[in-house]
């Protein structure tokens, strides 16, 4: 191994994000009452141009007048192709009250783009005398995105989480598909004149984990688009909290809940975790650094599994 140690990722749970236009203020409140960790109050692609104004201003009054609880409270800024975006900051930071904890970079391409923002956020701050640093979390959902993906996750100190956005990106690498996430009919292997269904997100989610386990960053997983179908969003989370991801987006309230379901460890898995480590205490005791637990072998990279496990469902509970 480098000598390097892989850094830590933000000690928060980010099992959910739930997305609102900020257009919508009767979703506010809504949103406020879910059981999501993360809220993203969003000024982009789901606000028409002719509303960005008026949703920018919503969400700077949200941040006022709302109770969040305990949320993470995260907006999503216009994208920098657009006139929007430096606004959108500006006003923010200006206007916000101190429960805005972090800001939301849609479309990021290169590290630059991050870095502009972060500089556009520190004068701000420091003009406005605001004491709590805001946080940054981006998407990545374009082609440079994903080429670009180390060096944006080691853009700026504050990146806390990087996001997979399947729609943006599949139209951006020229995806023939028009589903957000989940199995895509055409893209199967044949056996024996039998279809079976491959993973066509796997890719783009591997690089996301590896840039950012790499920087300390938290990876998750974005859309789902067909909130009609649980169980496609189950799998799709399962795959994610597989690979290394640690929570999802929902567009739909009914969504959190699944989130949630796939993103705690369950109770089996973190009995499974610690048998494991009692196991390994055992054989250390005897000198050993494997032995074998359940009719399978388990080593000294056991104990580093299993506590990925055990130390995600303990940060859940405290
Ligand atoms: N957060 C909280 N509550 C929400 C919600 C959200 N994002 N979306 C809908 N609700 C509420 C509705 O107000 C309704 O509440 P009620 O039972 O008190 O009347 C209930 O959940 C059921 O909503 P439903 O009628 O099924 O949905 P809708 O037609 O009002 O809205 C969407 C559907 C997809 C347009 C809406 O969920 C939405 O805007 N999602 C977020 C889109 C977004 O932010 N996209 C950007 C990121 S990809
Ligand atoms: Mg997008």
């Amino acid at each position: 191994m480098s000598f390097r140690i892989q850094p830590t990722p933000p000690a928060r749970p980010n099992r959910c994000q739930l997305f609102g236009p900020g257009s919508r203020v009767a979703l506010f409140e809504k949103m406020a009452a879910s059981a999501a960790d993360v809220i993203n109050l969003d000024l982009e692609d789901s606000v028409a141009p002719s509303d960005k104004d008026t949703a920018r201003a919503n969400v700077i009054a949200a941040t006022h007048e709302v109770d969040w609880g305990n949320k993470y409270l995260s907006v999503r800024i216009n994208g920098l192709d657009t006139p929007y975006w430096y606004r959108d900051v500006v006003e923010l930071l200006e206007q916000s009250s101190d429960r805005l904890d972090q800001i939301l970079i849609p479309k990021v391409g290169c590290a630059a783009d991050v870095y502009a923002v972060d500089a556009l956020v520190t004068s701000v701050e420091a003009a406005m005398g605001r004491s709590k640093r805001i946080s940054l979390e981006v998407i990545i959902e374009s082609a440079a995105g994903i080429a670009h993906v180390e060096e944006i996750a080691a853009s700026s100190p504050r990146l806390q989480a990087m996001s997979l956005g399947a729609a943006d990106f599949a139209a951006s690498m020229g995806m023939a598909t028009t589903g957000i996430g989940g199995t895509q009919e055409n893209y199967y292997m044949l056996r024996d004149g039998q279809q079976f269904w491959s993973d066509p997100w796997h890719w783009a989610q591997s690089a996301i984990v590896a840039a950012c386990r790499t920087h300390g960053v938290l990876p998750v997983d974005g859309p789902f688009g067909d909130f009609s179908d649980d169980e496609g969003f189950r799998a799709q989370a399962r795959r994610s909290a597989t690979l290394g991801m640690v929570g999802k987006w929902a567009i739909h309230p009914r969504q959190v809940a699944l989130a949630n379901e796939v993103f705690t460890p369950s109770e089996e898995a973190v009995l499974e975790a610690r048998e494991i480590l009692a196991a390994m205490e055992a054989a250390k005791a005897r000198g050993e650094g494997a032995t074998v637990y359940r009719g399978r072998l388990v080593d000294i990279a056991s104990i580093k599994q299993a506590e990925v496990i055990v130390r995600q469902a303990e940060m859940i509970a405290g």
